[in-house]
């Protein structure tokens, strides 16, 4: 008989995802409602409320798209982009690929610009891509947690504004962790997860589109047989995808209440609970919370001797990376750390794959207990794996 599930206790300070917070966990123990039910749309609406607050905006159109992260990124561009659209995607790391991969897939044309993983771009950078590329969408990540770095937006809504470009943000690694000021911004369309800063598990992405976003995406809107009235008319391209057309979720989470998937009520209460502590702790708290620890375990990985990878004033505060030294084997290192200690830290991607350890400090494990004990069991691994292993290898030899 297959045993009822009983993980290992782990404390997981990779780059997400990390340990829930227990009022989350808690709050997705209630019972389920049926989705008409008015406590559950008063529930809906709740969140939406919560979830602008912490993407620092008064969209009406705020709400959650069922699935991982990566489904609020596909809903994004899927509804954005028409086959031909122009996308132009700043690239710093693992996360801009997707975006380049996803607004392929959606036949978009797409532009890059690179920089290398360790840095950010510079506005002026940007905007002369934007003058260049005349995009429809420029699609950026916020904090890419390949490379740990924070690209800033403030300006690039700027310039989004000035040449009538939408801009959309994945805030997937950085939100609730990191300044974010959706409105304050200019950002058009945002999208998160709950496994970062937000201390949930995955699997609802927070969502937030601006009015003018909202018009684009609807004026693509085909109702589905089945469900639409008489007054529903076809316009525009139809969107690609049924499950994450955001013109018919909206309208699932708008007044219509229009059917269309089945919400997934119990990622409802943990991204509400999610949402729920943030605002309770103040946003501004949050990120300074996020700011404290990831300075401890920045300077400690550097009081180890450790260098850290990357522009260090343009890190997200959640999360580091640690070049690991010569001599030292990085997934040993890592292994003994999960095995002996019950520590989670992480590698990376493609180029710095092998190279760094990513070590996160953010929602629940943004504490300093959560950090002390990294750093001892980290410091305690590497006196046995690196230097003495590499000194007893020699005398072996
Ligand atoms: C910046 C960023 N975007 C997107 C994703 C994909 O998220 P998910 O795995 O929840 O789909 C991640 C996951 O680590 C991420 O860090």
């Amino acid at each position: 008989m297959i045993g009822p599930i009983d993980p290992p206790t782990r404390l997981l300070m990779g780059p997400g995802p990390i340990n829930a917070d227990p009022r989350v966990l808690r709050a997705m123990s209630a019972q389920l409602v049926g989705q008409y039910d008015p406590w559950m749309t008063a529930t809906m609406n709740e969140t939406m409320e919560l979830y602008r607050e912490v993407f620092g905006t008064r969209n009406e159109q705020t709400f959650l798209v069922d699935g991982t992260s990566r489904a609020g990124i596909e809903a994004a561009l899927v509804s954005l982009l028409e086959p031909g659209d122009r996308v132009l995607v700043p690239v710093f790391g693992r996360f801009g690929h997707l975006l380049v991969e996803i607004a392929e897939r959606c036949r978009a044309e797409v532009h890059t610009i690179e920089v290398p993983w360790g840095e950010v771009f510079p506005a002026e950078q940007v905007e002369d891509a934007v003058r260049r590329v005349r995009p429809k969408v420029l699609a950026v990540v916020q904090g890419d947690t390949s490379t740990t770095m924070c690209q800033p937006l403030a300006d690039l809504g700027e310039i989004c504004r000035r040449h009538d470009v939408l801009l959309y943000c994945d805030a997937t690694a950085s939100l609730g962790g990191n300044e974010f000021e959706m409105d304050a911004w200019g950002l058009d369309v945002a999208t998160a997860g709950l496994q970062k800063c937000l201390g949930g598990p995955s699997g609802s992405a927070p969502i937030s589109v601006s009015d003018r976003a909202a018009d684009v995406i609807n004026a693509r809107k085909h109702v589905e047989a089945g469900i639409r009235s008489d007054d529903d008319v076809d316009h525009g391209e139809r969107i690609a995808s049924n499950y994450l057309d955001l013109a018919q979720v909206m309208d699932y989470w708008g007044p219509r209440r229009l059917n269309h998937h089945t919400e997934a009520t119990t990622m409802l209460y943990g991204a509400r609970e999610c949402a729920r502590l943030l605002v309770e702790e103040g946003l501004a708290a949050a990120v300074e919370r996020h700011a404290l620890h990831g300075r401890a375990m920045l300077e400690g990985v550097q009081g180890l001797g450790l260098r850290v990878f990357g522009d260090v004033d343009h890190k997200m505060h959640n999360v580091v990376a640690v070049e690991i030294p010569d001599g030292v084997d990085g997934d040993r290192t890592r292994g003994v750390l999960l095995e002996e200690f019950g520590i989670e830290i992480g590698t990376s991607f493609g180029p710095l794959h092998g190279k760094v350890w990513r070590i996160g400090t953010m929602g629940y494990n943004a504490r300093t207990d959560a950090v002390l004990t990294t750093l001892a069991a980290l410091e305690q691994v590497l006196r046995t794996t690196g230097g003495v292993t590499a000194a007893q290898e020699v005398y072996a030899s």
